[in-house]
């Protein structure tokens, strides 16, 4: 996603998929790697000195996560906030930024989300890059936001994620599961992300926002490719990218001012119903604050939540021992095996702030206009806070990652149907296949924003749909 939740270097980094042979040759040799493998901890690589480490050469994040793991170990300890310089993008009209602070302790990333007076989100949260401020607008909504136009609109799209809006949902979470295992189920093998971890995210969206049947493929299509972007699957260089981007996103738009006008005259049980025909006290929403907003929820909990899944999914099958203890007594760890699968998942990778004023963080001072960006990922890491943190565990406790952002207004609104979306799949995974396992080595997105993987092979043994 280029102009969405993108930074100046994911443009340039576009994507790339892990230099393995394709085929069988790849899956036995993957089995084999596997088979082999006995540690129970992640084996990072400190393999590059602290003057090495540039986090905005699109080639660093071109590197094996264990050597790019070691590189966070490494500036955590000896400097952990560097001044990064920005790149030039190629074929992008955006001249390079004046650089940005890294932040990589969790401490600095949690006083970051906590001061939003001191570290603002107006000038772009989901891009390191300044973008024209419409763009930030239409693509990241409030993301983008501060207060009083964050909180006014949070207070307003709130009422979908209270707990009695999410109960709601909670059917047709179980149903779309159960659905997602049927479709695959006597297959015995096909691609997790896009046959297990992606259907759900999306559709469950769709559900709450009211979006008609009929329109889900063209929702689908148009979210792809606003997703997409930085992939050269799509084949197009990022000029061109950016207005397809546009493109797809005012498509969006549109159908969410007709069905708008379509509430407004003849109100549903959806969240589109209650966001534009709220009290005036409440506050309604316009068509297309409407649009942004659902465009914000479509980039933002989607990818996300698939990722979690995806990732979550090679970490079990990595580590059977933890696989084990969660599937022996499900309902007792799934609170925290979530938890920790958004923690080592980290599928958001940073965000951005801007400083407000002349600050002092973590010792280093800051001038107003500063960038920082907070590496959630590095956070997630900190050897402060986590014992063991290289260490995938099903029942670690306490657990406070910062996977949806740190303590603060703009902490993730979707946080709780994430956990729920997460929970249910895997309950369906590990009750109604139980032993699937991924057999081959995924397809990583070369991203430094989205910990994203595209593609990932699993096999099983084949059963029966519960609808027969
Ligand atoms: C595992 C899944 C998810 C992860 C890791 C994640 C991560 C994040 C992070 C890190 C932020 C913080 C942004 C900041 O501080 O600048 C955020 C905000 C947000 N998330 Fe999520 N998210 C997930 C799922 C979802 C879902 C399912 C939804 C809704 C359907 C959602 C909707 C939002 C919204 C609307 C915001 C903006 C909140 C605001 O600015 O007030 N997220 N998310």
């Amino acid at each position: 996603m280029i102009p969405l939740w993108a930074s100046h270097a994911q443009l340039a980094l576009a994507e790339s998929n892990c230099p393995v042979p394709d085929g069988d040759g790849a899956k036995l040799a993957y089995a084999l790697g596997r088979a082999q493998q006995k540690e129970m901890f992640m084996k990072i690589q400190k393999s590059l000195k602290v003057d090495e480490i540039d986090v905005s050469d699109p080639m660093f994040w071109a590197r094996p996560l264990e050597e790019r793991e070691g590189a966070f170990a490494v500036l955590r300890a000896e400097n952990p906030i560097p001044f990064v310089r920005e790149r030039e993008i190629p074929d992008v009209p955006i001249p390079p930024g004046p650089g940005y602070w890294a932040l990589t302790r969790h401490a600095d990333i949690l006083e970051t989300s906590r001061r939003p007076e001191i570290y603002c989100s107006g000038k772009g949260a989901t891009s390191i890059a300044d973008l024209p401020p419409e763009f930030n607008e239409f693509f990241g909504g409030m993301i983008n936001m501060d207060d009083p136009r964050h909180g006014h609109q949070r207070r307003i799209v709130s009422r979908g994620f209270t707990p009695r809006a999410l109960a709601k949902l909670e059917a047709d979470v179980s149903r779309r599961a159960d659905d997602i295992i049927d479709n695959v189920i006597e297959r015995g093998e096909c691609d997790f992300v896009s046959d297990i971890a992606a259907p759900l995210p999306l559709g469950i969206i769709c559900d709450m926002m009211g979006i008609p049947e009929s329109q889900r493929k063209m929702v689908f299509e148009k979210t792809n490719i606003i997703l997409g972007l930085g992939d050269p699957d799509f084949g197009e260089g990022p000029a061109g990218l950016i207005a397809l981007a546009l493109g797809a996103g005012s498509e969006l738009a549109a159908l969410m001012n007709e069905m708008a006008e379509l509430r407004r005259k003849s109100p549903g049980d959806d969240l589109t119903s209650s966001l534009i025909n709220a009290d005036l006290d409440e506050g309604a929403m316009t068509g297309s604050e409407l649009a942004s907003f659902f465009v914000l929820l479509v980039v933002a909990g989607n990818e996300t939540t698939r990722n979690a899944i995806s990732h979550g999914m090679k970490a079990l099958t990595d580590y059977p021992e933890e696989r084990r203890k969660w599937a022996t007594d499900f309902e007792a760890t799934a609170s925290t095996a979530v938890e920790e699968i958004i923690r080592w998942a980290s599928p958001v990778i940073h965000m951005r702030r801007t400083c407000t004023r002349h600050t002092t963080l973590g010792g280093q001072e800051m001038k107003a206009g500063d960038k920082v960006v907070l590496f959630y990922s590095s956070a997630n890491r900190d050897e402060k806070v986590f014992t063991d943190p290289h260490r995938f565990d099903v029942t670690r406790s306490p657990n406070d990652h910062v996977g949806f952002g740190g303590p603060g207004p703009h902490f993730c609104l979707g946080a709780n149907l994430a956990r729920r979306e997460i929970r249910v799949m895997f309950d369906r995974i590990l009750h109604r296949l139980p032993d699937l396992e991924i057999t081959g080595p995924p397809a990583h997105l070369q991203s430094n924003f989205i910990n994203g993987i595209k593609r990932m092979p699993c096999a099983f043994t084949p059963g029966k749909p519960k609808t027969q």
